[in-house]
C-alpha cells in the first residue's frame, strides 16, 4: 500500500509561538503554549505515523517517537517547514506565527536613554506567510491549518482556507491559548463542517489525525 493511500504516513506538525527579537534581551511573541501541536504530534505517533515536530519556544516535553526541530522566529520556522514539507504527506500547521517582526534587530540593548522622551515606537514589518508560501507546491498532500479568531470566525476561517489552499481549517478562539481543553470547528475545502465542544486537546488531536482528504475538484 502506498503511504498516501493509508498506513504509515510522514506527518509534519508545527507548534507553539514564534519569538521575534527586538534586541538581545527583548522580543515579541504571543500566548501560544504549543499544547495543540504537541497533542497532534503525539496522536500521529500513536496512529503509527512518522512525525516531525517543528516547534517554537515552549515548555513541553517532546512526545515519545517524535523528531523535534526547535526554531525561534517565523523566518526560522519557514526555513524548517520548507525543508521538511517536500517529504511529508500531511502538514498540521498549529503554530501561532507572529504576523510582524521588528524591522531592525538592535545589536545592543534598547535603552531608555537613547529614546530620550516619554514615547517610543517600534517599526514592524510583515513576516512571511508560511502556509501561503508553500501552497503552490502542495500537490496531493493533506494540509490542515488553524485560525484563531476573535470575531466573525466562520467567514474569516473560510477565507483563510481558500487563500492559503488548506484542505481543512481548525477554527478556535482565544480561550484555546494555553488551555487544556478547547472548542473547535473543523471546516473542510469540500464545505464540510464539524464541531467539537469543550474537548481535551488530545481528543481534538485524535480527530484531526483521522481526517481524510476532502473529495472535491
Ligand atoms: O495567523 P493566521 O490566523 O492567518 O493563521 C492561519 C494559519 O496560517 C495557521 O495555520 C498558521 O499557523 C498559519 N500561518 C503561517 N504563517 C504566518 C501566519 C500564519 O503559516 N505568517
Amino acid at each position: 500500500m502506498s503511504p498516501r493511500e493509508g498506513g504509515r504516513k510522514k506527518v509534519l506538525v508545527t507548534a507553539g509561538p514564534t519569538r521575534e527579537r527586538i534586541d538581545p534581551v527583548r522580543y515579541l511573541t504571543n500566548d501560544s503554549s504549543g499544547k495543540m501541536g504537541f497533542a497532534i504530534a503525539e496522536a500521529a505517533v500513536a496512529a503509527g505515523h512518522e512525525v516531525t515536530l517543528i516547534s517554537g519556544p515552549v515548555e513541553l516535553e517532546t512526545p515519545k517517537g517524535v523528531k523535534r526541530v526547535n526554531v525561534e522566529s517565523a523566518r526560522e520556522m519557514l526555513a524548517a517547514v520548507r525543508g521538511a514539507f517536500p517529504e511529508c504527506d500531511t502538514l498540521f500547521m498549529a503554530a501561532a506565527v507572529c504576523d510582524f517582526r521588528p524591522a531592525r534587530r538592535l545589536r545592543g540593548k534598547w535603552r531608555k536613554k537613547d529614546v530620550g522622551q516619554e514615547r517610543a515606537s517600534l517599526e514592524l514589518i510583515s513576516n512571511p506567510d508560511i502556509l501561503g508560501s508553500i501552497a503552490r507546491r502542495k500537490g496531493d498532500r493533506l494540509v490542515v491549518g488553524f485560525a484563531l479568531e476573535t470575531a466573525d470566525g466562520l467567514r474569516r476561517a473560510r477565507e483563510k482556507l481558500e487563500r492559503k489552499r488548506m484542505d481543512y481549517v481548525v477554527l478556535n478562539g482565544p480561550s484555546a491559548l494555553n488551555a487544556a481543553k478547547t472548542s473547535v470547528k473543523i471546516l473542510g475545502r469540500d464545505g464540510s463542517q464539524r464541531e467539537l465542544v469543550n474537548r481535551t486537546k488530545r481528543a481534538v488531536a485524535k480527530t484531526l489525525v483521522g481526517l481524510r482528504a476532502p473529495s472535491v475538484d
